[in-house]
């Protein structure tokens, strides 16, 4: 994750945006789901701190690039695979494009809207459900751990991360490598697609199909520090939630 933190500075100066707060955390806490004793400081140490990165591979109707996953979201689920939801009722924001655009700049606003889309078409709203939903029960996100707070200034450390996240995570490019490639024919097996996700990610992934179509993929981290500045490492799933049968599965192109 270096490489990430070492880009973001750059794209900010670049666009000339204003920077994201600077939690800064102090070096010895735990990693996330890893803690022996209680945390106090929930600004600096996530207790839903299994993070979850999830991506869809949308073919009916199809959304995104023909060689792409795209983004669902950016979740924290508890360290045992239930998750909090909806926990901050004033934050659920229905302006993240001009959030977006205020705090990360016109460059992440237009990845978004090739890359974060929704197959229904109304971009702006999926965006709005996934930060109510999951990112207001980031508790690094809280409005009280940042000093001169500004409104919604979460939401774009929110989406600063998810992107960064997402810009490592080339679930097309690790399977093509891997000779799994769209098709209308073949057939692949689940344990097939996990190895050469497994392989590139350092973790298992949780795969998810609709019947027999594979559509999405989660992998899974926990953080140790902020979710705005900390370190991320790949975690198992912390529960079984694989919705794709062992063998049979169809990948199916876009168009
Ligand atoms: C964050 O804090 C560090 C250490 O004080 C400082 O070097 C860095 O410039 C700060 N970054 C931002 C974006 O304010
Ligand atoms: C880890 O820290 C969180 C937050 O303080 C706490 O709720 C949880 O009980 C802690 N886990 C353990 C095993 O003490």
């Amino acid at each position: 994750m270096a490489s990430l933190r070492s880009i973001i500075p750059v794209m900010a100066a670049l666009s000339g945006v204003i920077a994201a707060s600077n939690v800064s955390c102090p070096s010895d806490l735990p990693l996330s789901c890893h803690n022996t004793t209680a945390v106090a400081n929930t600004c600096c140490f996530i207790p839903a701190g299994q993070i979850l990165q999830t991506q869809f591979w949308d073919t009916d109707p199809a959304a995104g690039p023909s060689d792409s996953w795209t983004i669902h979201g950016l979740w924290p689920d508890y360290c045992d695979g239930t998750y909090p939801q909806f926990c901050d009722s004033s934050r659920e924001y229905t302006n993240i494009k001009s959030l977006v655009s205020k705090f990360l700049g016109a460059s992440t606003l237009s990845y978004i809207e090739t890359y974060w889309v929704s197959d229904d078409g109304d971009d702006e709203s999926f965006w709005e459900h996934e930060f109510s939903k999951h990112g207001t029960c980031i508790s690094t996100l809280n409005p009280s751990c940042y000093s001169n707070y500004q409104t919604g200034e979460e939401v774009g450390d929110y989406v600063k991360t998810l992107v960064s996240l997402f810009k490592t995570l080339p679930t097309y490019d690790w399977l093509k490598a891997a000779g799994i490639t769209p098709s209308t024919s073949k057939t692949y097996t689940s344990s097939a697609i996990q190895a050469a996700l497994e392989a590139q990610h350092g973790a298992k992934v949780t795969l998810g199909c609709s019947g027999k179509y594979l559509d999405e993929v989660w992998y899974h981290y926990n953080v140790k520090g902020s979710l705005q500045d900390g370190t991320f490492v790949a975690a198992d799933p912390d529960g079984s939630k694989s919705s794709c049968p062992t063998t049979g599965v169809k990948y199916v192109p876009k168009n």
